[in-house]
């Protein structure tokens, strides 16, 4: 299998990443939009490709790693007109008032993890490691000094994943009264310092 990955996508696959993204963080985003095709419009429609990595096989994606800068990120097209447009406006407001709480400003010189997914068939085999990396090394050549990300307590693959490129835990949040609404009760804040890493440990 020859995977390829490619920084932005064009926008005609926007409802095929949408349907990778729902497959990977529907449960989190089912209380914001109980109902699956709305979900995937929703996300469809707002999606902006420049601040993501996808890997292709072939011709289909089947991976997606977002990022959030201080320009933009791959979700940011989320915002109140467009929910209230594409829902309503009670529900618009109530999936705005959800999606808020998974808000992550990135700080000064930071680059904030948007999201990686890897299609369900094509787990465990490197996929979300080369997705990464590109990440990592796009953050290095922009000058950002760390990658920050949040991973849920229930996903110690991910986290796994993150502790070997050289992720390191800094935070952990617990919410157990909040698990009602986004389906989990405590997340980690992970952190890759870039100054001190050198070049031969970053992938292209
Ligand atoms: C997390 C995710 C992106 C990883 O993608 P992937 O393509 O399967 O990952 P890789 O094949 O590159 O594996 C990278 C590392 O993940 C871990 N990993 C992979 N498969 C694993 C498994 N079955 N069990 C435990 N850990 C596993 C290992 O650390 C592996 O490194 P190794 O090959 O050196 O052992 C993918 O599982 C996914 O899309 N999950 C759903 C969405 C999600 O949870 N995103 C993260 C949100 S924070």
């Amino acid at each position: 299998m020859t995977i390829h990955i490619e920084k932005s996508w064009d926008i005609v696959d926007s409802t095929q990443v949408a349907e990778l993204y729902e497959q990977a963080f529907g449960s989190k985003f089912y209380r914001a939009i109980p109902d699956k095709a709305k979900r995937i419009r929703v996300l469809s429609e707002s999606f902006v490709p420049k601040y993501s990595f996808v890997a292709y096989s072939d011709k289909r994606i089947v991976g997606l790693s977002g990022f959030n800068i201080s320009a933009g990120s791959l979700t940011g097209g989320i915002e109140a007109t467009g929910l209230i447009n594409s829902l309503g406006l009670f529900s618009g407001l109530w999936a705005c008032l959800v999606f808020s709480l998974f808000e992550r400003k990135p700080e000064e010189g930071e680059l904030v993890m948007d999201g990686i997914a890897v299609n369900s068939d094509f787990r465990g085999q490197g996929i979300g490691s080369l997705l990464l990396d590109r990440i990592i090394t796009y953050a290095k050549d922009n000058g950002y000094d760390s990658v920050r990300l949040d991973v849920i307590d229930s996903n110690p693959r991910a986290k796994k994943l993150y502790e070997s490129k050289g992720f390191v835990a800094v935070k952990a949040d617990s919410f157990p009264y909040l698990k009602w609404l986004v389906g989990f009760s405590g997340a980690t804040t992970m952190k890759l310092e870039l100054k001190n890493m050198a070049d031969k440990e970053l992938a292209n």
